[in-house]
């Protein structure tokens, strides 16, 4: 399977220590910005279709808007309940201060 780097946002773009929903293709994504360092999960939530966008970043992990589930954003991993599945992450990279994300 080929895999891409898709240009996503321009770094400035970012909040600090907040998340924004960009698109990576036909793909959704929700990218962070924690203490300089980005990340990127699937924007949807794994448990009901909830946007993580609109959730709250704390620390590393965010929280759903809808049941309060959180996940890792360094990882995708769930972190609690009612979470039983991780959400996808996806490898980011910072170049000439432009963010890609690196997606099937
Ligand atoms: Fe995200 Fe339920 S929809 S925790």
């Amino acid at each position: 399977m080929t895999e891409d780097w898709i240009d996503v946002a321009a770094q400035a773009d970012l909040p600090a220590n907040d998340v924004i929903a960009v698109t990576a293709g036909a793909r959704e994504i929700a990218l962070y910005s924690i203490d300089g360092e980005v990340f990127a999960t699937d924007n949807i939530c794994t448990h009901g279709h909830a946007r993580l966008c609109d959730g709250f970043l704390e620390g590393n992990e965010i929280e759903c808007p809808l049941h309060q589930g959180r996940f890792d954003v360094r990882t995708g991993k769930a972190m609690c309940a009612p979470l039983t599945e991780d959400v996808r992450s996806f490898p980011v990279k910072v170049v000439d201060a432009r963010v890609f994300v690196q997606v099937d």
